[in-house]
């Protein structure tokens, strides 16, 4: 038996610890199986999907900021036959939960996508209404609690699984976006997704995206993350996910005293992709040190002044 519990449950999914690798940041996880087993994080959201094949924005689609970077990718993704296809089975027999990150231009490619994820071994769906990245869709259903509102409760209709909606901090409150999620039988909210930024080249002038702008991640984002986590999870009953800069354990410990049932980890892959596995052991730190047994124990239990 483990000496330390690492198990968490979110809206009704048990994983076997709460680090998630980050939409985004882990592909279908076919590029880290050589460094180490899938299996050892307690789950992967996958790169965002769309019914159809997406090649992304035009290049440059990332840019350096300070504590952090910007992206422009533009769900980028082979579509959602090729996943369940090629990478899911594969994903499977290698990984413990997998969240499958759906995005659309209408409620109803989001249903279409849902509908077709129904039937296959995928624990969990992940409706990203945040990506600021494209023209339609995306972001755009995210910043109003009606378009919120609509997305979800077209997709709850169509499936049984697992709902989790994944939330812009693009938002004047996003507490209202949550509660709007929660009102359409969404079992979880994820966020945040990340904050619309921009970088200028002095030489040049002209912006370092392609696109002009980009979504804002990494560490700099770590505190507006904290907050809107301890926020939400304060104005809803169901569970929630955090993510935004976590870099160590010791933000992930941070993150669920906010109130998250589990973290998610994005940026801190990208320039070191050990760093699940070093959360993972420094979660386990943490609760040796505290004498703890279950980590689930902390969510939501920072103390008021
Ligand atoms: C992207 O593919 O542009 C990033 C995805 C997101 O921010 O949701």
């Amino acid at each position: 038996m483990k000496k330390w519990d690492l198990t968490v449950n979110v809206a009704g999914v048990k994983f076997p610890n709460p680090v998630i690798a980050a939409s985004g940041v882990y592909g279908f996880g076919e590029y880290y199986t050589d460094l180490y087993p899938p299996s050892l994080m307690g789950g992967i959201s996958c790169k965002g999907l769309t019914i159809n094949k997406r090649v992304g924005n035009p290049p440059p689609r990332v840019a350096e900021t300070p504590a952090g970077m910007l992206n422009s990718v533009g769900l980028q993704n082979p579509g959602i036959d090729v996943f369940i296809k090629t990478h899911l089975p594969r994903l499977k027999k290698e990984a413990n939960v997998i969240i499958a990150n759906i995005a659309g231009d209408t409620p109803q490619d989001y249903a279409e996508i849902a509908c077709r994820l129904d039937e296959t071994d995928v624990d969990m769906l992940e409706l990203n209404i945040s990506c600021p990245n494209v023209k339609k869709g995306g972001a755009a259903w995210g910043i109003s609690t009606e378009g919120a509102s609509l997305v979800t409760k077209t997709v709850r209709a169509v499936t049984k699984k697992p709902l989790m909606v994944k939330l812009t901090p693009n938002v004047t409150d996003i507490t209202e976006i949550a509660k709007a999620v929660e009102n359409e039988g969404a079992d979880a909210v994820s966020l945040i997704n990340t904050l619309l930024g921009m970088r200028i080249d002095i030489k040049t002038r002209r912006p370092i995206l392609h696109r002009n702008v980009g979504g804002l991640s990494g560490p700099a984002v770590f505190p507006i993350a904290v907050r809107m986590v301890w926020q939400v999870a304060n104005a809803v009953n169901i569970d929630v996910v955090g993510m935004g800069g976590i870099n160590s354990a010791e933000d992930a410990v941070e993150m669920m005293l906010a109130g998250a049932k589990a973290v998610q980890i994005g940026t801190a892959i990208i320039s070191d992709p050990l760093a699940p596995l070093k959360i993972i052991g420094g979660l386990e730190h943490y609760m040796d040190i505290n004498g703890m047994k279950r980590i689930a124990e902390i969510s939501g239990t920072v103390r008021p002044h």
